[in-house]
């Protein structure tokens, strides 16, 4: 059997028709820049994620990223606290802004930013934190945005994998001054290219926002202030508008999915200590990705790649997000992190695994995925 980490070609027969209908009527339009297509994803974004929020569409979440930072005036000197394990663009954009991005450690079990390091990385130097919703579960903004607010730092979410997750009822990356998806095509709402959206419940901010996006203008040709080319292209905001209304429903499947692994993982009676399921924390899941943890064992070594490997003899995709965390990465040597300083982010880089989860996946997969996990590692 061949278990693939994601496959397009499973898409329902009538999305493909909404996608090729949306492509004749951008072609039709001849807007393929920003416009009506770009300003009703939009909307229907900010309704989706609970109203009350300005939805500016970027060219990616990257971008999304970056434009927060650069509204916020965070430069040289600055600086930005974020979790050492996530993917590079949420410390990249820190650095290209000139500001030096801070590391802290994650939590063990959620894979998401620990608050009480947040707190004691805070210098008057600090003029952002980045939690990060990584793998589509919610981070505690309880614990990060009462610290935030008590030092008056603003928060900038990076939702970029988890549209449609929530915290206590409200939709993540709306809880902070501003936050930032991703469209990138294997998140839960993927376009069929690059794609991001920046939302802010700060309606002045916005508007800046909306300016920052196209160079600094409000007005053609008159530009206030330097912003850059962050635009979205029309159709990509219609593959988008296509498959939001679908975006509930995937949740579901994935959920589904998850569910059922769980559910075999736990029949299997694989011992506990030899693999962690992913957990759920405070806020919920759009398993963006299921990702498991083989914590090392006796010897000080994890047999992630071996399992890997493994799985790949059979036939099953799998990937590792992230196999460096980004406190050791080469580009941010200058910044002089040293292994051991984040240990549960270095620990996280070589013992965890991300399954094939995606909504159309089948449970005969899922019980052969279970199966050869079980098989390599029962003693
Ligand atoms: C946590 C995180 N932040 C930021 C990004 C950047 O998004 P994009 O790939 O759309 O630029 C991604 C996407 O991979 C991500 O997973």
């Amino acid at each position: 059997m061949k278990v693939p980490l994601l496959d397009f070609s499973r898409q329902d027969a009538a999305l493909t028709g909404d996608l090729r209908a949306a492509f004749e009527r951008v072609l039709a339009s001849g807007q393929f820049i920003m416009g009506p297509e770009v300003e009703a994803l939009e909307r229907e974004c900010a309704s989706y994620l609970g109203g009350g929020v300005e939805a500016i569409g970027l060219s990616s979440g990257t971008d999304a990223i970056l434009l927060a930072l650069m509204a916020l005036g965070i430069g040289p000197g600055d600086e930005v606290i974020c979790p050492a394990y996530t993917f590079f663009a949420t410390a990249g954009c820190v650095s290209r802004t000139g500001a030096t991005p801070v590391f802290v450690d994650v939590l063990p079990g959620c894979f998401t930013i620990d608050p009480s390091q947040v707190a004691a990385r805070i210098t008057p130097k600090t003029k952002a934190i980045i939690p990060v919703h990584l793998f589509g579960q919610s981070a505690d903004l309880e614990a990060t945005l009462e610290i935030a607010n008590r030092h008056r730092i603003p928060v900038i979410e990076d939702a970029a994998q988890a549209i449609g997750t929530e915290f206590e009822g409200r939709a993540v990356g709306t809880l902070g001054l501003m936050g930032c998806y991703s469209f990138f095509p294997t998140k839960n709402l993927g376009a069929l290219g690059d794609g991001g959206l920046l939302v802010t419940p700060d309606r002045a901010l916005g508007k800046r926002l909306r300016a920052l996006r196209n160079h600094g203008m409000h007005v053609k040709y008159h530009h206030e202030s330097v912003g850059g080319n962050f635009r979205l292209d029309a159709l990509q905001a219609a593959f988008l508008r296509a498959k939001l209304p679908r975006l509930d429903a995937a949740h579901e499947a994935r959920r589904a999915n998850a569910a059922l692994y769980d559910k075999l993982f736990a029949e299997s009676a694989l011992p506990f200590a030899s693999l962690l399921l992913p957990r759920l924390c405070r806020g919920s899941h759009i398993y963006n990705q299921y990702v498991i943890r083989l914590p090392a064992e006796g010897n000080g070594r994890s047999r992630r790649d071996a399992l890997r490997q493994h799985l790949a003899d059979q036939g099953v995709t799998t990937e590792i997000y992230y196999p460096i965390p980004l406190h050791l990465q080469e580009c941010f040597a200058p910044l002089g992190y040293r292994p051991g300083s984040l240990p549960v982010s270095e620990a996280l880089a070589q013992e965890t695994l991300a399954l094939p989860i995606f909504p159309e996946l089948r449970p005969e997969e899922i019980a052969f995925v279970v199966r050869e996990i079980a098989t390599f590692l029962k003693p």
